[in-house]
Protein backbone atom coordinates (compact mmCIF):
# COMPACT_ATOMS: atom_id res chain seq x y z
CA UNK A 1 0.00 0.00 0.00
CA UNK A 2 1.51 3.06 -0.76
CA UNK A 3 1.86 6.04 1.76
CA UNK A 4 -1.07 7.99 3.24
CA UNK A 5 -1.61 11.34 1.10
CA UNK A 6 -0.37 14.79 3.23
CA UNK A 7 -3.88 16.63 3.62
CA UNK A 8 -2.31 18.70 6.76
CA UNK A 9 -4.09 21.87 5.72
CA UNK A 10 -7.69 20.13 4.46
CA UNK A 11 -7.99 18.83 7.71
CA UNK A 12 -6.80 22.25 9.17
CA UNK A 13 -9.50 23.79 7.23
CA UNK A 14 -11.90 21.17 8.49
CA UNK A 15 -11.01 21.43 12.27
CA UNK A 16 -11.34 25.10 12.35
CA UNK A 17 -14.80 24.93 9.91
CA UNK A 18 -16.47 22.46 12.81
CA UNK A 19 -16.22 25.26 15.47
CA UNK A 20 -18.63 27.47 12.37
CA UNK A 21 -20.13 25.38 10.18
CA UNK A 22 -22.31 22.07 11.88
CA UNK A 23 -20.34 18.93 10.91
CA UNK A 24 -17.66 21.35 9.41
CA UNK A 25 -19.45 21.19 6.05
CA UNK A 26 -22.86 19.42 4.11
CA UNK A 27 -23.83 16.10 4.15
CA UNK A 28 -21.87 14.06 1.71
CA UNK A 29 -18.64 16.27 1.96
CA UNK A 30 -18.05 15.15 5.88
CA UNK A 31 -14.73 12.74 6.56
CA UNK A 32 -17.10 10.33 7.80
CA UNK A 33 -18.50 9.41 4.44
CA UNK A 34 -15.08 8.74 3.25
CA UNK A 35 -12.48 6.23 5.11
CA UNK A 36 -10.84 7.51 8.64
CA UNK A 37 -8.30 10.89 7.61
CA UNK A 38 -7.43 9.60 4.17
CA UNK A 39 -9.40 11.19 1.46
CA UNK A 40 -9.33 15.30 0.71
CA UNK A 41 -12.09 17.91 2.30
CA UNK A 42 -11.08 20.95 0.73
CA UNK A 43 -10.63 21.19 -3.25
CA UNK A 44 -8.82 23.80 -4.86
CA UNK A 45 -9.54 23.64 -8.59
CA UNK A 46 -10.07 21.49 -11.59
CA UNK A 47 -9.72 20.83 -15.20
CA UNK A 48 -10.87 18.80 -17.51
CA UNK A 49 -11.15 15.19 -16.00
CA UNK A 50 -8.71 16.30 -12.62
CA UNK A 51 -8.75 18.13 -9.84
CA UNK A 52 -6.37 19.95 -7.15
CA UNK A 53 -6.98 19.78 -3.57
CA UNK A 54 -5.60 22.58 -0.96
CA UNK A 55 -2.58 20.91 -0.49
CA UNK A 56 -1.32 20.46 -3.96
CA UNK A 57 -2.19 16.64 -4.29
CA UNK A 58 -4.01 15.87 -7.86
CA UNK A 59 -6.11 13.52 -8.28
CA UNK A 60 -8.36 12.02 -11.19
CA UNK A 61 -12.14 13.16 -10.89
CA UNK A 62 -14.14 10.35 -10.96
CA UNK A 63 -16.72 11.63 -8.30
CA UNK A 64 -17.52 14.49 -10.92
CA UNK A 65 -19.53 17.06 -8.25
CA UNK A 66 -21.76 13.56 -7.92
CA UNK A 67 -22.58 13.79 -11.48
CA UNK A 68 -23.57 17.52 -12.45
CA UNK A 69 -19.96 17.23 -14.46
CA UNK A 70 -20.97 15.42 -17.56
CA UNK A 71 -17.92 17.05 -19.76
CA UNK A 72 -15.28 18.01 -17.22
CA UNK A 73 -13.94 20.89 -15.01
CA UNK A 74 -13.60 24.47 -17.26
CA UNK A 75 -15.21 23.64 -20.56
CA UNK A 76 -14.26 26.69 -21.86
CA UNK A 77 -16.88 27.42 -24.28
CA UNK A 78 -19.39 27.35 -21.62
CA UNK A 79 -17.29 29.44 -19.13
CA UNK A 80 -16.72 31.54 -21.78
CA UNK A 81 -20.21 32.60 -22.86
CA UNK A 82 -21.20 32.40 -19.33
CA UNK A 83 -18.31 35.05 -18.44
CA UNK A 84 -19.13 36.88 -21.62
CA UNK A 85 -22.91 36.93 -20.59
CA UNK A 86 -22.33 38.25 -16.66
CA UNK A 87 -19.50 40.73 -17.78
CA UNK A 88 -22.06 42.26 -20.76
CA UNK A 89 -25.80 42.13 -19.23
CA UNK A 90 -25.55 41.15 -15.60
CA UNK A 91 -27.22 39.03 -14.02
CA UNK A 92 -29.61 39.22 -11.36
CA UNK A 93 -33.01 40.50 -12.82
CA UNK A 94 -36.38 40.43 -11.24
CA UNK A 95 -37.89 39.43 -14.38
CA UNK A 96 -37.44 36.08 -17.23
CA UNK A 97 -34.36 35.41 -18.90
CA UNK A 98 -35.13 35.12 -22.59
CA UNK A 99 -32.75 32.01 -22.43
CA UNK A 100 -35.40 30.23 -20.47
CA UNK A 101 -37.61 29.99 -23.51
CA UNK A 102 -34.91 28.76 -25.84
CA UNK A 103 -33.76 26.10 -23.34
CA UNK A 104 -37.61 25.10 -22.57
CA UNK A 105 -37.60 24.42 -26.37
CA UNK A 106 -35.06 22.51 -26.68
CA UNK A 107 -35.66 20.17 -23.79
CA UNK A 108 -39.17 19.36 -25.35
CA UNK A 109 -37.38 18.60 -28.52
CA UNK A 110 -35.06 15.79 -26.89
CA UNK A 111 -36.83 14.57 -24.26
CA UNK A 112 -39.43 12.24 -24.52
CA UNK A 113 -42.47 13.42 -22.38
CA UNK A 114 -41.37 16.81 -22.13
CA UNK A 115 -44.32 19.02 -23.39
CA UNK A 116 -43.58 21.72 -20.87
CA UNK A 117 -40.55 22.53 -18.58
CA UNK A 118 -40.16 24.76 -15.58
CA UNK A 119 -36.93 25.21 -13.93
CA UNK A 120 -35.26 25.54 -10.82
CA UNK A 121 -31.40 25.03 -8.85
CA UNK A 122 -31.55 21.44 -7.43
CA UNK A 123 -32.22 18.07 -7.87
CA UNK A 124 -34.60 18.34 -4.81
CA UNK A 125 -36.49 21.86 -6.08
CA UNK A 126 -38.13 19.37 -8.72
CA UNK A 127 -38.92 15.99 -7.41
CA UNK A 128 -40.72 17.97 -4.62
CA UNK A 129 -42.61 19.66 -7.34
CA UNK A 130 -43.21 16.98 -9.08
CA UNK A 131 -45.10 15.59 -6.31
CA UNK A 132 -46.80 18.64 -5.16
CA UNK A 133 -48.14 18.76 -8.85
CA UNK A 134 -49.03 14.92 -9.37
CA UNK A 135 -50.97 15.64 -5.37
CA UNK A 136 -53.09 18.42 -6.70
CA UNK A 137 -53.53 17.43 -10.27
CA UNK A 138 -54.99 13.65 -8.65
CA UNK A 139 -56.25 15.08 -5.71
CA UNK A 140 -54.71 12.28 -3.66
CA UNK A 141 -52.42 12.03 -1.16
CA UNK A 142 -50.21 8.91 -0.79
CA UNK A 143 -46.80 8.80 -2.70
CA UNK A 144 -44.85 5.63 -3.41
CA UNK A 145 -41.01 6.62 -4.00
CA UNK A 146 -37.89 4.15 -5.14
CA UNK A 147 -34.69 5.75 -4.94
CA UNK A 148 -32.87 8.74 -3.44
CA UNK A 149 -35.07 11.91 -4.51
CA UNK A 150 -32.61 14.28 -2.07
CA UNK A 151 -33.51 16.29 1.34
CA UNK A 152 -37.07 17.87 1.43
CA UNK A 153 -39.39 16.87 4.03
CA UNK A 154 -41.21 14.14 2.22
CA UNK A 155 -38.20 12.11 1.31
CA UNK A 156 -34.80 13.13 3.27
CA UNK A 157 -33.46 9.80 5.06
CA UNK A 158 -32.69 11.59 8.34
CA UNK A 159 -35.51 12.58 10.03
CA UNK A 160 -34.34 14.69 12.63
CA UNK A 161 -36.95 17.35 12.66
CA UNK A 162 -39.25 16.44 10.23
CA UNK A 163 -42.98 15.61 11.30
CA UNK A 164 -44.21 12.58 10.61
CA UNK A 165 -46.90 13.86 9.60
CA UNK A 166 -45.10 14.97 6.62
CA UNK A 167 -43.68 11.91 5.36
CA UNK A 168 -46.55 9.73 6.22
CA UNK A 169 -48.00 9.65 3.18
CA UNK A 170 -44.90 8.62 1.41
CA UNK A 171 -44.27 4.41 0.96
CA UNK A 172 -41.41 3.39 -0.13
CA UNK A 173 -40.77 0.40 -2.32
CA UNK A 174 -37.87 -1.69 -3.20
CA UNK A 175 -36.30 -1.34 -7.09
CA UNK A 176 -37.20 -4.46 -9.15
CA UNK A 177 -39.53 -6.10 -7.80
CA UNK A 178 -42.94 -5.58 -9.43
CA UNK A 179 -44.89 -8.01 -7.04
CA UNK A 180 -44.14 -6.21 -4.26
CA UNK A 181 -45.25 -2.51 -6.12
CA UNK A 182 -48.66 -4.62 -7.04
CA UNK A 183 -49.25 -5.31 -3.26
CA UNK A 184 -48.89 -1.96 -2.32
CA UNK A 185 -51.21 -0.40 -5.14
CA UNK A 186 -53.93 -2.77 -4.05
CA UNK A 187 -53.88 -2.17 -0.74
CA UNK A 188 -53.24 2.20 -1.16
CA UNK A 189 -53.77 2.46 -5.12
CA UNK A 190 -57.40 4.66 -4.55
CA UNK A 191 -55.61 7.23 -3.08
CA UNK A 192 -51.80 7.24 -4.98
CA UNK A 193 -51.14 10.49 -6.84
CA UNK A 194 -47.75 9.14 -7.87
CA UNK A 195 -44.95 6.47 -8.34
CA UNK A 196 -41.72 7.82 -8.26
CA UNK A 197 -38.71 5.86 -9.28
CA UNK A 198 -35.07 6.81 -10.50
CA UNK A 199 -34.80 4.67 -13.80
CA UNK A 200 -31.87 2.99 -12.68
CA UNK A 201 -31.14 1.22 -9.35
CA UNK A 202 -28.30 3.49 -7.74
CA UNK A 203 -28.60 3.54 -4.13
CA UNK A 204 -25.95 4.35 -1.56
CA UNK A 205 -23.50 1.32 -0.97
CA UNK A 206 -25.35 -0.38 -3.83
CA UNK A 207 -24.86 -1.94 -7.11
CA UNK A 208 -25.68 -0.10 -9.98
CA UNK A 209 -28.33 -1.79 -12.11
CA UNK A 210 -29.99 -0.81 -15.07
CA UNK A 211 -33.59 -2.40 -15.06
CA UNK A 212 -34.29 -6.00 -15.87
CA UNK A 213 -36.25 -5.68 -19.68
CA UNK A 214 -40.21 -5.17 -18.84
CA UNK A 215 -39.32 -3.68 -15.06
CA UNK A 216 -39.91 0.16 -15.97
CA UNK A 217 -43.00 -0.88 -18.73
CA UNK A 218 -44.18 -2.41 -15.69
CA UNK A 219 -43.91 0.27 -12.99
CA UNK A 220 -45.58 2.16 -15.76
CA UNK A 221 -48.90 -0.46 -16.42
CA UNK A 222 -49.71 -0.26 -12.81
CA UNK A 223 -49.50 3.27 -12.20
CA UNK A 224 -52.07 3.75 -15.44
CA UNK A 225 -54.27 0.93 -13.84
CA UNK A 226 -54.25 2.67 -10.54
CA UNK A 227 -54.73 6.36 -11.74
CA UNK A 228 -51.55 7.48 -10.72
CA UNK A 229 -48.71 9.29 -12.12
CA UNK A 230 -45.55 7.90 -13.02
CA UNK A 231 -42.64 10.27 -12.34
CA UNK A 232 -38.84 9.72 -13.41
CA UNK A 233 -36.35 11.02 -11.59
CA UNK A 234 -33.58 11.68 -13.63
CA UNK A 235 -31.14 13.60 -12.08
CA UNK A 236 -28.46 11.08 -12.38
CA UNK A 237 -29.66 9.35 -15.74
CA UNK A 238 -30.80 12.44 -17.41
CA UNK A 239 -28.67 13.54 -20.47
CA UNK A 240 -25.96 10.33 -19.34
CA UNK A 241 -27.94 7.89 -20.67
CA UNK A 242 -29.31 9.15 -24.35
CA UNK A 243 -29.48 13.09 -24.76
CA UNK A 244 -33.17 12.29 -24.33
CA UNK A 245 -32.42 10.49 -20.77
CA UNK A 246 -33.16 7.38 -19.51
CA UNK A 247 -37.30 7.53 -20.61
CA UNK A 248 -35.52 8.11 -24.65
CA UNK A 249 -32.59 5.00 -23.59
CA UNK A 250 -34.89 2.29 -22.46
CA UNK A 251 -38.35 3.22 -24.23
CA UNK A 252 -40.59 4.28 -21.11
CA UNK A 253 -41.67 7.69 -21.27
CA UNK A 254 -43.55 8.75 -17.90
CA UNK A 255 -45.59 11.91 -17.03
CA UNK A 256 -43.50 13.73 -15.04
CA UNK A 257 -39.82 13.98 -14.88
CA UNK A 258 -36.93 16.00 -12.96
CA UNK A 259 -33.42 16.44 -14.49
CA UNK A 260 -31.08 18.35 -12.96
CA UNK A 261 -27.17 17.12 -12.68
CA UNK A 262 -25.80 16.64 -16.45
CA UNK A 263 -28.16 19.78 -17.25
CA UNK A 264 -25.28 22.41 -17.25
CA UNK A 265 -22.04 20.83 -16.85
CA UNK A 266 -22.09 22.01 -12.55
CA UNK A 267 -24.43 25.34 -12.97
CA UNK A 268 -27.12 25.07 -10.71
CA UNK A 269 -30.30 24.08 -12.92
CA UNK A 270 -32.86 21.63 -12.68
CA UNK A 271 -35.83 21.80 -14.51
CA UNK A 272 -39.26 19.59 -13.54
CA UNK A 273 -40.25 18.44 -17.97
CA UNK A 274 -43.70 16.78 -18.09
CA UNK A 275 -47.07 16.38 -20.12
CA UNK A 276 -49.37 19.67 -20.56
CA UNK A 277 -51.87 18.49 -18.95
CA UNK A 278 -50.26 17.73 -15.66
CA UNK A 279 -47.35 20.51 -15.97
CA UNK A 280 -49.92 23.21 -16.71
CA UNK A 281 -51.16 22.76 -12.65
CA UNK A 282 -47.87 24.68 -12.03
CA UNK A 283 -49.15 27.99 -13.92
CA UNK A 284 -52.08 28.68 -10.90
CA UNK A 285 -52.60 26.22 -8.45
CA UNK A 286 -49.45 25.26 -7.62
CA UNK A 287 -47.18 27.67 -6.65
CA UNK A 288 -43.23 27.45 -7.57
CA UNK A 289 -41.41 30.16 -7.89
CA UNK A 290 -37.97 31.19 -5.64
CA UNK A 291 -36.06 34.14 -6.10
CA UNK A 292 -32.95 32.83 -7.84
CA UNK A 293 -35.08 30.27 -9.96
CA UNK A 294 -34.85 32.46 -12.95
CA UNK A 295 -31.22 32.27 -13.65
CA UNK A 296 -30.29 33.57 -17.00
CA UNK A 297 -26.88 32.14 -16.72
CA UNK A 298 -27.41 28.50 -15.59
CA UNK A 299 -29.85 28.57 -18.46
CA UNK A 300 -27.45 29.81 -20.87
CA UNK A 301 -24.76 27.31 -19.44
CA UNK A 302 -27.49 24.23 -19.72
CA UNK A 303 -28.01 25.37 -23.66
CA UNK A 304 -24.32 25.36 -23.99
CA UNK A 305 -23.88 22.15 -22.59
CA UNK A 306 -26.63 20.48 -24.60
CA UNK A 307 -25.03 22.13 -27.74
CA UNK A 308 -21.24 20.32 -26.83
CA UNK A 309 -23.47 16.90 -25.74
CA UNK A 310 -25.17 16.84 -29.47
CA UNK A 311 -22.00 18.15 -31.28
CA UNK A 312 -20.05 15.61 -30.01
CA UNK A 313 -22.48 12.83 -29.45
CA UNK A 314 -21.34 12.68 -25.92
CA UNK A 315 -23.93 10.14 -24.49
CA UNK A 316 -22.85 7.85 -27.03
CA UNK A 317 -19.43 8.74 -26.43
CA UNK A 318 -19.62 7.76 -22.65
CA UNK A 319 -20.57 4.74 -23.23
CA UNK A 320 -18.47 3.54 -25.53
CA UNK A 321 -15.72 4.66 -23.28
CA UNK A 322 -17.49 3.13 -20.20
CA UNK A 323 -17.68 -0.11 -21.48
CA UNK A 324 -14.15 -0.16 -22.46
CA UNK A 325 -12.94 1.10 -19.46
CA UNK A 326 -15.23 -1.45 -18.15
CA UNK A 327 -13.76 -4.49 -19.46
CA UNK A 328 -10.67 -3.67 -18.29
CA UNK A 329 -11.66 -3.34 -14.96
CA UNK A 330 -13.67 -6.56 -14.84
CA UNK A 331 -10.49 -8.27 -15.92
CA UNK A 332 -8.21 -7.11 -13.52
CA UNK A 333 -11.04 -8.46 -11.26
CA UNK A 334 -10.99 -11.60 -13.01
CA UNK A 335 -7.21 -11.85 -12.63
CA UNK A 336 -7.00 -10.92 -8.77
CA UNK A 337 -9.72 -13.32 -7.50
CA UNK A 338 -10.90 -10.61 -5.16
CA UNK A 339 -14.76 -10.89 -4.59
CA UNK A 340 -14.90 -7.18 -5.94
CA UNK A 341 -18.62 -6.40 -7.87
CA UNK A 342 -17.54 -4.25 -10.47
CA UNK A 343 -21.15 -2.33 -11.66
CA UNK A 344 -23.02 0.47 -12.82
CA UNK A 345 -23.54 2.07 -16.20
CA UNK A 346 -20.79 1.51 -18.26
CA UNK A 347 -20.39 5.70 -17.38
CA UNK A 348 -21.28 5.15 -13.49
CA UNK A 349 -18.87 2.57 -12.26
CA UNK A 350 -19.35 1.75 -8.55
CA UNK A 351 -17.17 -1.49 -6.81
CA UNK A 352 -19.15 -3.60 -3.96
CA UNK A 353 -17.19 -6.45 -1.83
CA UNK A 354 -19.44 -9.71 -1.48
CA UNK A 355 -17.68 -12.81 0.11
CA UNK A 356 -20.61 -13.61 2.19
CA UNK A 357 -19.05 -11.88 5.67
CA UNK A 358 -20.31 -8.22 6.20
CA UNK A 359 -17.51 -7.30 8.12
CA UNK A 360 -15.15 -8.86 5.49
CA UNK A 361 -16.40 -6.99 3.14
CA UNK A 362 -16.25 -3.74 4.80
CA UNK A 363 -12.77 -4.42 5.48
CA UNK A 364 -12.24 -5.14 1.97
CA UNK A 365 -13.86 -1.76 1.01
CA UNK A 366 -12.12 0.41 3.11
CA UNK A 367 -8.72 -1.04 2.67
CA UNK A 368 -9.72 -0.84 -1.49
CA UNK A 369 -10.73 2.96 -1.49
CA UNK A 370 -8.16 3.83 0.79
CA UNK A 371 -5.80 2.39 -1.99
CA UNK A 372 -7.29 4.08 -4.73
CA UNK A 373 -7.04 7.77 -2.89
CA UNK A 374 -3.26 7.48 -2.23
CA UNK A 375 -3.14 6.97 -5.41
CA UNK A 376 -5.22 9.87 -6.56
CA UNK A 377 -7.99 8.11 -7.76
CA UNK A 378 -10.91 10.78 -6.36
CA UNK A 379 -14.24 8.40 -5.90
CA UNK A 380 -16.30 7.62 -2.47
CA UNK A 381 -16.26 4.33 -1.02
CA UNK A 382 -20.21 4.71 -1.09
CA UNK A 383 -21.53 6.12 -3.62
CA UNK A 384 -20.87 5.43 -7.42
CA UNK A 385 -18.73 7.60 -9.42
CA UNK A 386 -18.66 9.05 -12.96
CA UNK A 387 -16.78 8.77 -16.39
CA UNK A 388 -16.62 12.61 -17.30
CA UNK A 389 -16.47 13.45 -21.46
CA UNK A 390 -13.49 14.66 -20.97
CA UNK A 391 -11.60 12.19 -19.34
CA UNK A 392 -8.74 11.10 -21.34
CA UNK A 393 -7.39 7.65 -22.08
CA UNK A 394 -4.46 8.92 -19.95
CA UNK A 395 -6.62 9.63 -16.95
CA UNK A 396 -8.44 6.36 -17.13
CA UNK A 397 -4.96 4.63 -17.66
CA UNK A 398 -4.32 6.09 -14.34
CA UNK A 399 -7.55 4.88 -12.72
CA UNK A 400 -6.96 1.00 -13.83
CA UNK A 401 -3.37 1.10 -12.83
CA UNK A 402 -4.91 2.09 -9.39
CA UNK A 403 -7.59 -0.42 -9.15
CA UNK A 404 -5.07 -3.11 -10.04
CA UNK A 405 -2.74 -2.09 -7.21
CA UNK A 406 -5.91 -1.95 -4.73
CA UNK A 407 -7.12 -4.99 -5.51
CA UNK A 408 -3.68 -6.35 -5.23
CA UNK A 409 -3.53 -4.52 -1.60
CA UNK A 410 -6.76 -5.96 -0.63
CA UNK A 411 -5.60 -9.62 -1.22
CA UNK A 412 -2.92 -8.58 0.96
CA UNK A 413 -4.21 -7.11 3.62
CA UNK A 414 -7.77 -9.23 4.07
C1 LIG B 1 -31.53 10.69 -8.15
C2 LIG B 1 -31.45 11.98 -7.38
N1 LIG B 1 -32.58 12.66 -7.18
C3 LIG B 1 -32.58 13.84 -6.51
C4 LIG B 1 -31.41 14.36 -6.00
C5 LIG B 1 -31.42 15.64 -5.25
O1 LIG B 1 -30.71 16.60 -5.96
P1 LIG B 1 -30.07 17.87 -5.20
O2 LIG B 1 -28.97 17.34 -4.34
O3 LIG B 1 -29.57 18.73 -6.31
O4 LIG B 1 -31.17 18.49 -4.42
C6 LIG B 1 -30.21 13.67 -6.19
C7 LIG B 1 -28.95 14.16 -5.63
O5 LIG B 1 -27.97 13.48 -5.49
C8 LIG B 1 -30.23 12.44 -6.90
O6 LIG B 1 -29.11 11.75 -7.12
Amino acid sequence: MKEKLLLEKSYHLYRKSLEIVPGGSLGVRRPTFYIGEEYPLFLKSGNGGRVLDVDGNEYVDLICGYGPLILGHREKEIDDAVCEKLKTHGYCFALTHEMQLELAQKLTEIIPCAEMCLFAKTGSDVTTTAIRIARHVTKRNKVLRCGYHGWHEWCVTGKGGIPKKAYEDILPFPYGDLNLLEDLLKEHGDDTAAIIITPVEHELNRPVKDPEPGYLEGVKELADKHGALLIFDEIRTGFRYHIGGAQRWFGVTPQLAAFGKGLANGFAISALVGAKEYMQAAADAVYISATYYSDGLAQLAALKTIEILERENVPQALREKGNRFAQRVEALIKKSAVPCLYSGSPFMPYFTFHSGDESKDRRMRDVFFTSLIRNRILIGPNHHGYIAHRHTAEDLKAVLDAIEEALADVSTAV
